[in-house]
C-alpha cells in the first residue's frame, strides 16, 4: 500500500488507538502522541493486541501486522507533530484540557495543516474560537471501537471552511468509513436520538412496563436493534450515559433530556454498568 501522509493523533485511549490503528492499517504514517511515555506504550500494545486478534483469526496476515506498527510512531513531547499535515484530537472530554491542548497543536502545525477533535459533546465554534486558523477546525466524531464501526459525523463550525470539510470527508472515506455532515448542535445525531431512547427505556422501567430483560428483548425483536438499550447503557457506562443526558439537557433547556432516577440512583451507588460489576443487570455472577 502507497505510504500517505502523516496524521497526529493526540490521546492514546480507546478513540485514539482505534483511530491510530485504522489509520496506518489504511496506509497512512502515524504519530502516536500523548504526555506520558507509559500510555504511549499501553496504547501501543493495545493495538498490538487487538492486530494479533485480527491476525489469530486470519483477516490479517503477519506482515500486514508488522507494516501497520512500523507506521505507527509513539511520542511524548507535543513538538513531534510539527510534520502532521492531518491531527485528530481524542484528549479527555474536557473543554479547558482540550483548549490548551489544541492551541499547543495549532502553535506547532503549519498553516495548511487540519486540526480535528474528536469531542462527542463539545461544541466545534467555541474550540475553534481558541484557535488561529479555525477555517482549518473540524469536528470529526469516530464511533467505539474505532476500526469496526462505519460512521463519521463530520461536524462543521461556524468558521470551518468548504476546504476543510472535503479534506476530512476525504480521509474519512480513505479510512473505510462513512463520513456524514452534521450541524454544530450538541449531541451531533447519534447521540441525541440514542440517549434519550436509553433515558426512555428506563422511565419505562421506573413505571413498571417491564423488566429490563423484557424492555431489551422487545427492543431486540421489535426492532431489530443487536443489543438492547439497558445493556447498551450498561455497556458505555452508566456515568457516562448520566453526563450526556444531562448535557444535552443543560444545552436544549428541555425536560425530556433529563436523566431518569434509574440512572442517577445506580451512578450514586457505583452501580456504573459492566464496569462496575452491575448497572441494570448484575455481571457479578
Ligand atoms: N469512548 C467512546 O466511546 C467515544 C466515542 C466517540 C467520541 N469519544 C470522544 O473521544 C475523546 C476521547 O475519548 P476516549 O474514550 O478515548 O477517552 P480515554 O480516557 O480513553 O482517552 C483519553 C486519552 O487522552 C490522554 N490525555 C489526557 N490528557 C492529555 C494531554 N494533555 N495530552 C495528550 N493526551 C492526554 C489520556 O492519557 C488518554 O490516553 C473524548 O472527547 C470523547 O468524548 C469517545
Amino acid at each position: 500500500m502507497a505510504q500517505r501522509h502523516t496524521i497526529g493523533i493526540v490521546g492514546t485511549g480507546t478513540m485514539g488507538q482505534g483511530l491510530a490503528q485504522t489509520a496506518a492499517q489504511s496506509g497512512y504514517a502515524v504519530v502516536f502522541q500523548n504526555r506520558r511515555q507509559e500510555s504511549v506504550d499501553r496504547g501501543l500494545e493495545a493495538i498490538r493486541k487487538n492486530l494479533e486478534r485480527l491476525v489469530s483469526k486470519q483477516k490479517l496476515t503477519e506482515t500486514e501486522m508488522s507494516d501497520t506498527l512500523e507506521r505507527i510512531r509513539g511520542v511524548v513531547p507535543i513538538e513531534e507533530l510539527k510534520g502532521c499535515e492531518r491531527v485528530i484530537e481524542c484528549a479527555p472530554e474536557d473543554l479547558e484540557l482540550k483548549r490548551d491542548l489544541l492551541q499547543k497543536i495549532d502553535a506547532i502545525v503549519s498553516d495548511e495543516a487540519i486540526i480535528a477533535t474528536n469531542t462527542s459533546s463539545l461544541s466545534i465554534t467555541k474550540l475553534a474560537s481558541y484557535l488561529r486558523r479555525p477555517a482549518h477546525f473540524v469536528g470529526l466524531h469516530f464511533f467505539n471501537p474505532v476500526p469496526l464501526m462505519k460512521l463519521v459525523e463530520v461536524v462543521r463550525g461556524m468558521r470551518t471552511s468548504d476546504s476543510t470539510v472535503a479534506a476530512v470527508r476525504g480521509l474519512a472515506e480513505s479510512f473505510g468509513k462513512v463520513p456524514i455532515d452534521v450541524k454544530d448542535s450538541p449531541g451531533f445525531v447519534v447521540n441525541r436520538v440514542l440517549f434519550p431512547m436509553i433515558n426512555e427505556a428506563a422511565f419505562t422501567l421506573q413505571q413498571g412496563v417491564a423488566s429490563p430483560e423484557a424492555i431489551d428483548e422487545c427492543m431486540k425483536l421489535g426492532c431489530n436493534h443487536p443489543l438492547g438499550p439497558l445493556a447498551l447503557a450498561d455497556l458505555v457506562g452508566l456515568d457516562v450515559v448520566f453526563a450526556i443526558l444531562e448535557s444535552l439537557y443543560r444545552e436544549y433547556g428541555e425536560p425530556r433530556y433529563a436523566p431518569c432516577l434509574e440512572i442517577k440512583k445506580r451512578v450514586e451507588a457505583g452501580w456504573l454498568g459492566r464496569k462496575s460489576g452491575r448497572g441494570f443487570y448484575n455481571y457479578e455472577a
